[in-house]
């Protein structure tokens, strides 16, 4: 049995405009994935997800995915989850050049699906790290990084940048654009995230600002200026001791740009009401700056705000249904131990066949 986790991210910049070339500068965050690998004696996988949905759910299939599983939970959210969980396990047998292994998977998640979080990077990042090492090949972290890349690449048909992974399995701010990735040496920031329960599709949230950018010029210029906004944070970050408490000045800076950036995001149109609506709270209690993380639509926002208002405010709000503080998680992929899993268990899974 092989034990793995990695970590989600909020984005502190660059969302949408990484697509397209722009950088951005995704943060890891202390909210992690964990994936449990057991190698089988045939090619079969059994997937047991945890925490991904309310129930949780467990499948078991060979060859023919096509044959969906009856299970307790919206269709959509298995397929989402199947689809990373396949990938991986596509990389992984690849890696270790063993096309036909077989495994029992089990996933554990603290990262709410699709909301903005990297929750699927989190999982690919580590599917793919504790199947090779159950199969006896011990990847580096960019070589995880860059299958997860191709994993997600994949089942998001080509809609995606290498941010969430490069960032889920490096740990740490990380600066991403293009195929050139590189960690920063950041202060940790003192994040408070908020969760309206939601979630976005992240394929039609990128299609829509294609299409926007395509038709019209200055929406073009707008992804152009959130590259520029990345880089005055990026310039902040990299002039900021990583070793100290971050200056209120810093902070104040670095929440600007932030307010900047939701502002382009909101006129691409993947901010919601919901989104909107926390940000404000966030900024009505005395946040640095607000903005919404990952591809929008719903989902999560994060704030700059080292004391408890911002997290007070948003327990207040009635769009937030969860609110949290996310310290920088400095460390990515990692090996964890078995016995890190048997705690809460939740035996409220379906089985399929
Ligand atoms: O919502 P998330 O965590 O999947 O982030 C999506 C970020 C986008 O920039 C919109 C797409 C991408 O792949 O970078």
């Amino acid at each position: 049995m092989t034990v793995s986790s990695a970590p989600g991210k909020v984005y502190l910049f660059g969302e949408h405009a990484v697509v397209y070339g722009e950088p951005a500068v995704p943060c890891a965050i202390e909210r992690r994935a964990t994936v449990t690998v057991d190698a089988r004696d045939d090619d079969h996988i059994r997937v047991e997800a945890r925490d991904l949905s309310l129930d949780g759910f467990t499948v078991e299939y060979a060859d023919d995915t096509a044959e969906r599983p009856d299970v307790d939970v919206p269709e959509d959210l298995v397929d989402a989850a199947m689809g990373y969980i396949d990938a991986a396990v596509e990389q992984a047998r690849d890696a270790a050049d063993a096309p036909d292994a077989g495994f029992d998977i089990i996933v554990e998640s603290q990262i709410p699906l699709g909301a903005g979080l990297g929750s699927s990077a989190a999982v690919v990042v580590a599917g793919i790290d504790a199947a090779t090492r159950e199969l006896g090949v011990q990847l580096s972290p960019e070589a995880i990084a860059d299958r997860a890349y191709r994993a997600e690449y994949d089942v998001q048909d080509g809609q995606a940048s290498r941010a969430d992974t490069f960032c889920s399995a490096m740990g740490g701010a990380v600066r991403v654009e293009g195929d050139n990735c590189s960690r920063i040496e950041a202060p940790n920031l003192p994040f408070v995230v908020g969760f309206d329960g939601g979630a976005g599709d992240t394929g039609e949230l990128v299609a829509g600002v294609r299409e926007l950018r395509d038709e019209y010029d200055f929406a073009a210029d707008t992804v152009e200026s959130i590259g520029d906004i990345v880089r005055s944070g990026e310039a902040l970050l990299t002039d900021a001791d990583p070793a100290a408490e971050p200056m209120p000045e810093l902070l104040a800076e670095l929440g600007r740009l932030m307010d900047f950036d939701h502002g382009l995001l909101e006129a691409l149109g993947v901010s919601s009401r919901t989104l909107d609506n926390m940000v404000w709270a966030a900024r009505e209690a005395g946040a640095h700056g607000a903005k919404l993380t990952g591809a929008g639509g719903g989902g999560c926002i994060v704030a700059l705000d080292p004391t408890p208002e911002t997290r007070t405010a948003l327990r207040y709000t009635a769009e937030c249904r969860d609110t949290f503080r996310a310290e920088l998680d400095r460390e990515g992929v990692r090996a964890a131990s078995a016995s890190a899993n048997d705690g809460d268990r939740d035996e409220t899974e379906s089985e399929a066949t």
